[in-house]
C-alpha cells in the first residue's frame, strides 16, 4: 500500500516539476503582479520582470534577461551578493545553476513554485521558495540552503530575497525612530551605491527602526498613483534591507537577516531555512498596497486574524508599579462602566525577595508579591468574573533584572560576558532563548499561570531591552549563532503557547513598538506599536504602522498624555485601532466619563468596519494641520470616517475632503456620532454631516467639509448605505 502511494506521489511530481530545456520561463503570479525569471544560456537564473501582471505570455519572449536572480559572493557581479558561503576547501565562491523548478497549490489562491538551483563544482543546493497569495498580490519568499560538503561550511550571508528592479528612479521610505517615537516616515531619493536600513540590537530589535520599507518606481510615493513595491521581513531579530543601484541605475533590494557577527556553522544535510520576506507591488499608489498587505495579514499571517478583538482597560498608566488589590479592583468597577471587554494587570505584580515595586528587581520571579496581592492573582480572576469582565495579565518572560531569585539561581541562563562588567538597558538582561532549559523556563511562565488561573483570558508579553554584554554560556564555541538561535528559540516557545492554548489573545509589546513584525504576529493577536500615547503624536505613528498593519493589530490607548486634547480627541484616534484604555475613571468629568461610554459601545457597532474594513487614508499629518482616515466595509455598504484638525491657522482655508472606496452608485446616509454638544446649535443651522443622504460618487468626487480651524478638533462619521 505504502509503495502504491509513493510510486503515485512521484508521478504526480514528475507531471509538476519541469526541466530546464522543458521551459524558458518561471512566472509567480497573483491576480494583479507577476515575477518572471529566466533560466540562460549559461544555465543560470535571471530576474527578468517584476511588476504589473503582463496579459498576453508571447509577450515574455520580449523581456530582457535582466539580472542573476538570487546573486552569489565570488562571481563576475561586483554587487552585494544575496549569499556567500566559505566551502571546506576555504574557497568561498560559490555558481549556481537551475536544476528545476515545481508549481503547486497550497489553498484555494496560494499557489506555491519552488525553483531549485545547485553548484556543479560544490555540493551547495539553495531553493528559492515563492508563495504568491493570487487576490491579496502579495508574494511570500524564503530560501532554504543545504549542502553535502564532509564537514561544515561557513555562511556568511544568507538573504531570504533578492528582487531587481529597473526605472528611472527610486524613493525610499523608511519607518525610523525611536522609543516613543516610532516609526516615522521619511521619503528619500536612492541614487547609485547603497543604503542599508539595519539593526543589531538582537532582541527589542526594532525599537529604531521597523522591518518594513517602501520603494516609489519613477516618481514620490502617493497614496492613490504610481507604481510602490511595499517589502517586509518576518524576523524578530536583528534584520537588514540592502537597496543598492548599480551602474546602470538597477535597483537591487536584498532582505533577510542581518548577517552581522552572526556566520553561521552549517552541517552536512541540515537546511538553513531563512525567515520569510513579504511583498506587494501596486500599480494604484501605497494606499492599495497597505490594503493588500491588510488583507493577507488577516486572511493568512496574523493569530486570529479573522476574530474582533477585546477592548481593555489596562492600569499602567493609571498606576503604575503603585497598586494593590483594592485599587485593581475598583479600576474593574471603571472598566465595566466605560463599557470594556477586558481588565488587563500591567507590571508590578511579582517578586517576594526583590518585589516588583520599581523596573530595578524583581523581573524573573513570577510569584505574585504577597503584600501587593495577598489573595494572588485568583482573587484579581475572580472579582472580574463577578463584574462580568475579562481578565488579562502583563508578563516579560524573556528578561531578568540582576537583583532577582532567578539570576541568582541561574546566572549561566543570562546573555552577559563572563569576563566583564555587566551593562543594562531599563536595569536588566535578556536571557539566553537559545538554551533549551531557558526555553522550558519561559514557557513555563505561561503554562503555570494558566494552569493555576484558566480564567487568564489575555496576556500582554513584554520584551524591553536589547541584547547588551553578548555571550552564550550555552551556545559555547558557537557564539556567532546567537542572534539566531535566540530568536529560533522564542519561536520555540511561542510555538509551545499557542498549540496548548490556541485561543488565548496575546498582545505583542516591546517598550512600546520595538517588535513589529510579521512572524511574531503568528502568535499575537495585536501589537503597542508605541508608549507614547499622546494622540497627535499617535496620529504620526498610527499613519506609519498602517502602511502593513491592520488597525485590528495595533492597540491605541486613552491615557492622560497630553491633556491639552479632550478626552473625545484622545478616544478619536484609539478608535481607528483597537480601542483600548489607560487612565481611571477619576481622571475625568462625568460628562467625559459617559462620552467614553457611548463611544465604546458606538466602537463595539463599528468594530466590523474598523477592524476589517478597507482602510482608505485620505489626508496625511504629514502633510499639514488636518488629518484624515476611512474604513470601508468589504460589501461597501458602510463606512467609518475619521477626521481631525490638529493645529489649524487662524483662517486657513479649508477644502472639501473627497472619500474613497465607496461605490459610486450607492446612496449613503452620512451622520456624524460621537458628538459633545459644546455650544448649543443655532435654530436652522444645517450641519452637512447630520443625517443627510450624498450618493456615492458625489462623496468621492466634491467631498464633504471635514475640517474646521478649531485646535485639537475631531469628528467621527458613520456612513450607512440606504
Ligand atoms: C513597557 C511597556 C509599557 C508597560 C511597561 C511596564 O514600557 O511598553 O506599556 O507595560 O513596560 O513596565
Amino acid at each position: 500500500m505504502k509503495k502504491h502511494l509513493f510510486i503515485i506521489i512521484c508521478l504526480l511530481l514528475s507531471v509538476f516539476c519541469v526541466n530546464a530545456a522543458d521551459k524558458k520561463f518561471i512566472k509567480v503570479t497573483t491576480d494583479g503582479v507577476e515575477l518572471v525569471f529566466q533560466v540562460g544560456q549559461n544555465g543560470r537564473l535571471y530576474q527578468s520582470y517584476l511588476g504589473k501582471k503582463l496579459s498576453y505570455d508571447t509577450d515574455l519572449n520580449y523581456l530582457p534577461m535582466g539580472t542573476e536572480a538570487y546573486l552569489t559572493h565570488g562571481m563576475e557581479d561586483y554587487f552585494e551578493p544575496a549569499i556567500h558561503i566559505v566551502h571546506n576547501d576555504f574557497n568561498s565562491s560559490l555558481l549556481l545553476k537551475y536544476i528545476s523548478h515545481s508549481a503547486h497549490q497550497l489553498a484555494t489562491g496560494v499557489d506555491e513554485t519552488v525553483i531549485t538551483l545547485q553548484d556543479e563544482k560544490y555540493p551547495v543546493t539553495v531553493k528559492l521558495h515563492f508563495i504568491a497569495y493570487a487576490k491579496e498580490n502579495l508574494i511570500k519568499t524564503f530560501t532554504e540552503i543545504t549542502h553535502q560538503e564532509k564537514k561544515a561550511v561557513k555562511l556568511q550571508k544568507y538573504a531570504s530575497s533578492m528582487l531587481h528592479l529597473n526605472h528611472s528612479k527610486y524613493f525610499l521610505t523608511e519607518f525610523a525612530g525611536d522609543w516613543a517615537h516610532e516609526a516615522n516616515m521619511t521619503e528619500q531619493p536612492l541614487s547609485f551605491g547603497k543604503k542599508v536600513i539595519d539593526t543589531k540590537l538582537g532582541s527589542r530589535a526594532d525599537m529604531f527602526v521597523s522591518p518594513f520599507f517602501l520603494v516609489a518606481l519613477d516618481k514620490e510615493s502617493e497614496e492613490n498613483n504610481g507604481e510602490v513595491l511595499v517589502g517586509s521581513l518576518g524576523w524578530t531579530g536583528n534584520f537588514q534591507f540592502t537597496f543598492e543601484v548599480d551602474q546602470n541605475n538597477g535597483l537591487r533590494i536584498i532582505s533577510g537577516i542581518n548577517p552581522y557577527a552572526s556566520e553561521y556553522t552549517l552541517n552536512p544535510n541540515e537546511v538553513f531555512r531563512t525567515p520569510e520576506f513579504y511583498f506587494t507591488y501596486s500599480c494604484s499608489g501605497k494606499g492599495q498596497a497597505s490594503r493588500n498587505f491588510h488583507d493577507w495579514a488577516r486572511k493568512y499571517q496574523v493569530k486570529d486574524g479573522d476574530k474582533t478583538r477585546m477592548t481593555l482597560l489596562n492600569n499602567w498608566e493609571a498606576t503604575y508599579f503603585n497598586f494593590d488589590e483594592e485599587k485593581l479592583v475598583a479600576l474593574m468597577d471603571d472598566a465595566v462602566k466605560l463599557g470594556v471587554d477586558l481588565f488587563l494587570l500591567d507590571d508590578g505584580w511579582f517578586g517576594n525577595k526583590y518585589p516588583r515595586q520599581s523596573d530595578r528587581q524583581g523581573l524573573g520571579d513570577w510569584d505574585e508579591t504577597k503584600d501587593k496581592l495577598p489573595h494572588g492573582v485568583g482573587y484579581l480572576t475572580e472579582a472580574a468574573k463577578k463584574k462580568g469582565i475579562k481578565f488579562g495579565i502583563w508578563i516579560e518572560p524573556e528578561m531578568v533584572n540582576p537583583k532577582s531569585e532567578l539570576y541568582e539561581k541561574h546566572p549561566d541562563w543570562v546573555i552577559h560576558l563572563p569576563n566583564r562588567d555587566e551593562y543594562y538597558f531599563r536595569n536588566q538582561l535578556v536571557l539566553d532563548l537559545s538554551n533549551p532549559k531557558v526555553q522550558d523556563y519561559v514557557f513555563g511562565i505561561v503554562d503555570n499561570l494558566m494552569t493555576k488561573y484558566p480564567e487568564i483570558a489575555f496576556f500582554k508579553w513584554d520584551c524591553n531591552s536589547p541584547i547588551t554584554n553578548i555571550y552564550s554560556y550555552y551556545l559555547k564555541e558557537k557564539q556567532t549563532h546567537l542572534y539566531i538561535e535566540h530568536v529560533r528559540g522564542l519561536y520555540n516557545i511561542l510555538e509551545r503557547v499557542k498549540a496548548k492554548y490556541p485561543n488565548l489573545p496575546m498582545m505583542l509589546c516591546s517598550g512600546g513598538g520595538g517588535r513589529t513584525d510579521f512572524e511574531a504576529l503568528k502568535y499575537f493577536t495585536e501589537f503597542w506599536p508605541s508608549d507614547n500615547t499622546d494622540p497627535i503624536e499617535r496620529l504620526f505613528i498610527q499613519w506609519g504602522f498602517s502602511q502593513v498593519f491592520p488597525s485590528k493589530t495595533m492597540c491605541a490607548h486613552v491615557t492622560t498624555w497630553n491633556k491639552n486634547t479632550s478626552i473625545k480627541f484622545r478616544t478619536e484616534v484609539a478608535m481607528m485601532c483597537k480601542l483600548g484604555f489607560d487612565i481611571k475613571l477619576s481622571d475625568m468629568n462625568e460628562r467625559e466619563a459617559t462620552y467614553c461610554h457611548e463611544a465604546v459601545q458606538n466602537y463595539n457597532r463599528l468594530k466590523p468596519v474598523i477592524l476589517d474594513g478597507d482602510l482608505f487614508r485620505l489626508v496625511s499629518p504629514y502633510e499639514g494641520n488636518h488629518t484624515s482616515s476611512m474604513y470601508v466595509s468589504k460589501d461597501q455598504k458602510k463606512a467609518v470616517l475619521f477626521a481631525f484638525d490638529i493645529h489649524p491657522r487662524y483662517a486657513e482655508k479649508l477644502y472639501p475632503v473627497r472619500l474613497n472606496g465607496l461605490d459610486p452608485n450607492k446612496m449613503y446616509r452620512v451622520n456624524e456620532i460621537n458628538k459633545v454638544q459644546t455650544m448649543p446649535m443655532r435654530p436652522g443651522m444645517n450641519n452637512p454631516l447630520d443625517n443627510k443622504v450624498y450618493s456615492g460618487d458625489y462623496l468621492m468626487t466634491v467631498g464633504l467639509n471635514l475640517f474646521s480651524t478649531r485646535q485639537l478638533n475631531s469628528r467621527v462619521i458613520e456612513i450607512v448605505a440606504e
